[in-house]
């Protein structure tokens, strides 16, 4: 039987979600947190699904670099969730593959809630009825990975792949309120390593990839000076994921 592994990133719990939900119809052995994933793990497998947030229709850079040290034999599924907009991110994705060599079977995409909540909001009852409408994409996604079957991908043109201008300006709007405590967590949340403690003051630095990670999980954490509202994934135990 062959022995498949699950790698995903996730800013507020949705991908790693959509990890967990794959995982009821697929035989996976293991789910990897990709900031923390050691790739010399990968030839334990013979299939890697990769399940990855849309970051302005395109995927995050911590996926892409990911992607990019990768060498690996075997074949490869990504999965794609985002609030709709998915863009060019699939043929992003697929000459990203190309480029570096590696088999890629299907592209699959999953509708989910937008973590994005500095530019818009997603209340929690339309969020729940969002993922509950997913649970039938994500089926279908595994059927599709199990046979691999790359029906009703329509692969839009698009131009270069796009860099990440701008988004390390993100966290430049990043700041912590007085009821920080210093407890660490945001530092220990940052994909990127991006915060840091110094002299009793939070620092936040230039490889901020926007995931909304520290901003969404930590009340403590403002956005221009303010504390809007903030989404995370319901159903998801943060303390698994790392
Ligand atoms: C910086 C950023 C950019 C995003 N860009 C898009 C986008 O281009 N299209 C889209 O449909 N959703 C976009 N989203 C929403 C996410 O793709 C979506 O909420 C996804 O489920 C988040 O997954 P995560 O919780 O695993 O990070 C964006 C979210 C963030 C934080």
């Amino acid at each position: 039987m062959l022995k498949t592994a699950v790698c995903y990133f996730s800013g507020s719990g949705n991908s790693f979600y959509v990890a967990l939900e794959l995982s009821k119809y697929i035989n996976i052995h293991s789910a990897y947190y990709i900031p923390n994933f050691d790739i010399s793990k990968l030839h334990d497998y013979d299939e890697i699904i990769i399940v990855t947030p849309v970051y302005s229709l395109n995927i995050p850079k911590i996926v892409q670099d990911f992607i990019r040290r990768l060498k690996f034999e075997g074949r490869f599924y990504v999965v794609l969730c985002s609030a709709g907009m998915f863009g060019g991110s699939a043929r992003h994705v697929k000459r990203l593959f190309r480029q570096c060599h590696l088999n890629l079977g299907c592209i699959k995409r999953v509708i989910m809630p937008s973590s994005h909540s500095t530019v818009g909001f997603t209340p929690r009852f339309l969020a729940k009825a969002i993922i509950s409408i997913a649970s039938g994409q994500i089926k279908r996604a595994a059927n599709n990975i199990s046979k691999n079957e790359n029906k009703n991908l329509k692969l839009r043109r698009v131009g270069k792949i796009k860099r990440y201008v701008g988004y390390s300006a993100f966290s430049a709007h990043l700041s912590v309120s007085d009821s920080c405590t210093k407890c660490g967590e945001c530092a220990k949340i940052c994909p990127t390593k991006n915060i840091k403690e110094s002299h009793g003051t939070i620092v936040f630095s230039d490889r901020c990839i926007a995931c909304h990670a520290c901003y969404n999980r930590c009340e403590a954490i403002l956005y221009r000076g303010f504390k809007g509202k903030t989404y995370v994934n319901p159903y998801v135990d943060f303390k698994a994921m790392r």
